[in-house]
């Protein structure tokens, strides 16, 4: 059994598994054709946090693979008053099928996780958001894009996912940040370790257009995640510079993508015009967080 709590814990291989998956799944359910792959399976939703893209995905997901998916507040579970996350994880586990999980802080999955009986998968942490990730790759190998990425602004739980996912399948990646805004020492040093074996290649900078120059896909998240409302001005401020518009863009390869795992705030982390002009890709990634996840949850129970 296994869980998907971040891309580290799996292979090249698993991912592109899971990735062909989603294809496959996707394929046919372009032509209304949807499988009962999890026929009769529930899964239970736990937010902690917001959501308009994982809820909505998972749910729709669950139902067209011929199961059933339950939204969770956890304001409105007993977490919220004060109940162990490992009685909740072994309750719930002995009634669902599998789990998916918006938590503060990653512990909190990892702790679900230890006393689950069933697959538990991360919808994003304060680490990671890999279920973004596998939604963001399905995208850029249906365009045909190179393998050439620039994430640039927070060095936050997106920039970790990016660096996994690049890590693992050998990919370039060149993250610019404002100073004081990197991203995590101990997830860095693992995606370093990683790429040693991949042939991925990692790049830290602080100077938004060396990271675009050149490059295939180009992309960006929030400068204030959710959580961080409290440090909103001062982010604002310090990450000045690091707005992706049409301008920064012009330096990446001709025909490149523009992914944002959504929401996006025009005129911080990207301009409007930029926005807009991307929108295509933009929105065929928010898509593809249906299928990705139906090849995720199935691999899942297919490990079983
Ligand atoms: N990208 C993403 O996870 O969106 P939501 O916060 O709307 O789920
Ligand atoms: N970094 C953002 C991603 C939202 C999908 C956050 O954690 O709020």
């Amino acid at each position: 059994m296994r869980h998907f709590l971040t891309l580290d814990d799996f292979s090249k291989d698993e991912i592109l598994q899971m990735i062909n998956l989603a294809g496959k799944i996707k394929k046919e359910a372009k032509v209304r054709e949807f499988k009962p792959y999890l026929k009769d399976q529930t899964l239970a939703m736990i937010f902690e946090k917001s959501s308009t893209r994982t809820r909505v995905s998972f749910e729709v997901g669950m139902y067209q693979l011929g199961g059933h998916a339950l939204f969770l507040s956890a304001n409105d579970l007993q977490i919220g008053r004060g109940e162990p996350i490992k009685d909740t994880a072994r309750v719930i586990s002995s009634m669902c099928d599998m789990a998916m999980l918006r938590v503060n802080r990653h512990e909190t999955l990892e702790e679900f996780a230890k006393f689950s009986q069933n697959p538990v998968i991360n919808g994003l942490s304060d680490k990671f958001h890999p279920v973004q990730l596998m939604a963001d790759y399905l995208t850029m190998r249906e365009r045909g894009s190179g393998e050439k990425i620039a994430y640039i602004g927070d060095g936050n739980n997106m920039a970790h996912s990016w660096l996994m996912l690049a890590s693992k399948l050998g990919l370039e990646l060149r993250i610019a940040t404002p100073k004081g805004y990197e991203p995590d020492a101990k997830i860095l040093e693992k995606a370093q370790q990683n790429a040693k074996i991949s042939g991925a290649k990692i790049y830290l900078s602080n100077e938004p257009k060396e990271a675009v120059a050149g490059a295939d896909v180009v992309t960006t998240d929030t400068w204030v995640s959710m959580g961080q409302e409290g440090e909103k001005e001062k982010r604002l401020r310090e990450f000045a510079g690091f707005c992706v518009d049409e301008n920064l863009m012009s330096l990446a390869a001709k025909n490149a993508i523009f992914l944002h795992c959504l929401p996006a705030y025009r005129g911080y982390e990207v301009s409007e015009a930029m926005f807009e002009a991307h929108a295509d890709e933009i929105f065929a990634e928010a898509q593809n967080r249906l299928h990705a996840q139906k090849g995720v949850m199935v691999w899942l129970n297919d490990k079983r």
